[in-house]
């Protein structure tokens, strides 16, 4: 199992067509999963957020490779760039 973060994202969409269409099975962490449009029945969802500590610990779980293109470039309501781009890292 691959774990994708920022699947929804301008890299992570284009990878993630690529990686079904492989048939590489693939986990997606992601807040909203109707951001991961017709992808999102093809793939195993994780609701979460790099604010969440425990939600991606959980989605990590069975998982032997990350893919982390999440990306935070400034504050969010739920943490600084400092907790969201490094610590959650
Ligand atoms: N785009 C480029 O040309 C380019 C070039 C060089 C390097 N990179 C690097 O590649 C990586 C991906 O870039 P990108 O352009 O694909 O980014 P992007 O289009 O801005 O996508 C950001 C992704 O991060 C997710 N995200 C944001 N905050 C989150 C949070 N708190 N919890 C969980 N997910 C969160 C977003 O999900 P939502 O859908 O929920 O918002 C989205 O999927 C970055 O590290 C970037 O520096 C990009």
């Amino acid at each position: 199992m691959l774990l994708l973060t920022g699947a929804t994202g301008t890299i992570g969409m284009p990878l993630l067509r690529r990686l079904t269409a492989a048939g590489v099975p693939v986990r997606c962490l992601v807040r909203d999963p109707r951001r991961l449009g017709v992808e999102r029945v093809r793939v195993q969802i994780a609701l979460g957020d790099l604010s969440d500590h425990l939600s991606f610990r959980h989605a990590l779980r069975g998982v032997e490779t990350v893919v982390h293109l999440a990306s935070v470039i400034r504050d969010q309501p739920n943490g600084s760039i400092e907790e969201l781009a490094g610590v959650a890292t």
